[in-house]
């Protein structure tokens, strides 16, 4: 940018927003030196401009209407926090026609719009940065698009949800119960009082579809891809794991196939020993392969205010310094037809069942098992004190989703078992 000013206008004074406006109060003559540039927070837009948001900031930089940065001409970057579908969609588009570059973090916006979004800033020639869309404060996706550029990327898993690692975590830790820890998770503020994004794994899915087109060049839809999410694992899932050197995970997965590209998002035993059995809390990991690169794994902190708004100012002082990068995404062709459907997908599983405790229970399952081809590798069966009915826990040789889930809806038919069985795959 050839103007010695940069203007900045923010729409969304919420927490992100607020950790934008502490990082210009704290470190604007880091960011003067690192683009040369005076770098302006002009305005700050929000419905709210009342509330104390614990950050000092001039009254003459807040105003209610959104037309004081898309309309003002000395505006030259337009940070976009609302989230959501609209108004977002309909600001980042002004703005860009408007010939504002944006920033942004609402993965939701990107994950549904995409090609629109790129198409309008294709056009117009102005940049488009979301690095704070996925993993909050990691730097993740940059690193994905220029340092490992040269690389074909074979496989990306993600650890991409705070919310959901950090009950996993404390389910393992402390033993309890998934309402259990959601419950203290809610009245903590970890947890969302409606959390049905977090843990049914739309959140996941959306940063999924960030990291797909990134790493793999396809724009693959939600709907085109299975998403599970972790209402399911019980305490004696986690118990399972853990005593057989597993930790249960809620991952991202997208990776290449046979050539084939694999979208996934659902729980998944992870042996202990891999690197992101290390993730817990609310921290995300996302570990890649490159084919020249090899495994790599990115590790930090997913969400938070400061976090988070360190990855958008981030993005701003790289727009300042590169207006016109050549970013190798752009609008995507939908590649759907190549994406692996999910019963085509082979894995290795972990089952478990309540079956009554008799004589042949073990012999008709695995008579079942055997029939669709699917071997046992090890099998456990437990005492417990509830009376004739006894767990079962499986985990099979690799096998295809569509015989595991074939064999599974014979087996839940059988007379002896008393609940439906429940898979979960293994990394
Ligand atoms: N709700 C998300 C999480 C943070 O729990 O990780 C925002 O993406």
């Amino acid at each position: 940018m050839d103007k010695s000013t940069i203007n900045i206008g923010l729409i969304g004074f919420g927490t992100i927003g607020s950790g934008v406006v502490e990082i210009f109060n704290q470190n604007s003559d880091l960011i003067e030196k690192k683009t040369g540039k005076k770098v302006n927070l002009k305005k700050v837009v929000d419905l709210d401009i009342t509330t104390d948001r614990g950050v000092k900031i001039d009254p003459s930089q807040l105003s209610t209407d959104v037309n004081d940065i898309l309309e003002d001409p000395s505006i030259d970057i337009v940070i976009e926090l609302i989230g959501g579908y609209e108004p977002a969609l309909g600001f980042i588009l002004k703005a860009i026609e408007n010939r504002k570059h944006v920033v942004t973090a609402n993965k939701a916006l990107l994950a549904k719009h995409w090609n629109e979004i790129m198409s309008a800033a294709e056009k117009k020639n102005v940049r488009i940065s979301f690095e704070a869309s996925v993993g909050g404060g990691i730097p993740l996706l940059q690193p994905l698009n220029e340092s490992l550029a040269a690389n074909k990327i074979e496989a990306i898993y993600g650890i991409i949800n705070g919310t959901a690692n950090y009950i996993l975590t404390k389910m393992s830790n402390e033993g309890l119960n998934f309402e259990e820890v959601l419950k203290e998770a809610q009245i903590k503020g970890y947890a969302e009082q409606d959390p049905t994004f977090d843990i049914e794994g739309h959140d996941t899915a959306q940063k999924l579809i960030i990291l797909t087109i990134l790493g793999f060049g396809a724009y693959v839809k939600q709907e085109k891809f299975h998403v599970e999410g972790i209402t399911h694992i019980t305490s004696e899932d986690i118990k399972f794991a853990k005593d057989n050197h597993y930790v249960i995970k809620l991952l991202g997965i997208s990776q290449i196939i046979d050539g084939e590209l694999e979208v996934r998002v659902h729980p998944t035993l992870i042996p202990k020993t891999h690197l992101l059995a290390s993730v817990n809390d609310v921290y995300n990991g996302v570990y890649l392969v490159g084919d020249f690169l090899g495994p790599a794994m990115m590790y930090g902190q997913g969400a938070g205010m400061e976090a988070t708004a360190s990855a958008v100012l981030g993005d701003c002082i790289d727009i300042i310094n590169n207006p016109l990068k050549r970013v190798p995404y752009g609008p995507q062709k939908s590649l759907v037809k190549s994406i692996k459907n999910i019963e085509d997908v082979t894995s290795k599983y972990y089952i478990r069942l309540t079956a009554l405790d008799q004589a042949g229970v073990l012999q008709a399952v695995s008579g079942i098992l055997n029939d669709f081809n699917i071997s046992i590798e090890s099998v456990l069966q437990k005492k417990t004190s509830n009376g004739d009915k006894v767990p079962i826990y499986m985990v099979t040789h690799e096998a295809s989703e569509k015989n595991i889930r074939q064999a599974l809806t014979i087996i839940n038919q059988l007379e002896v078992v008393q609940s439906p069985s429940l898979f979960i795959r293994i990394l």
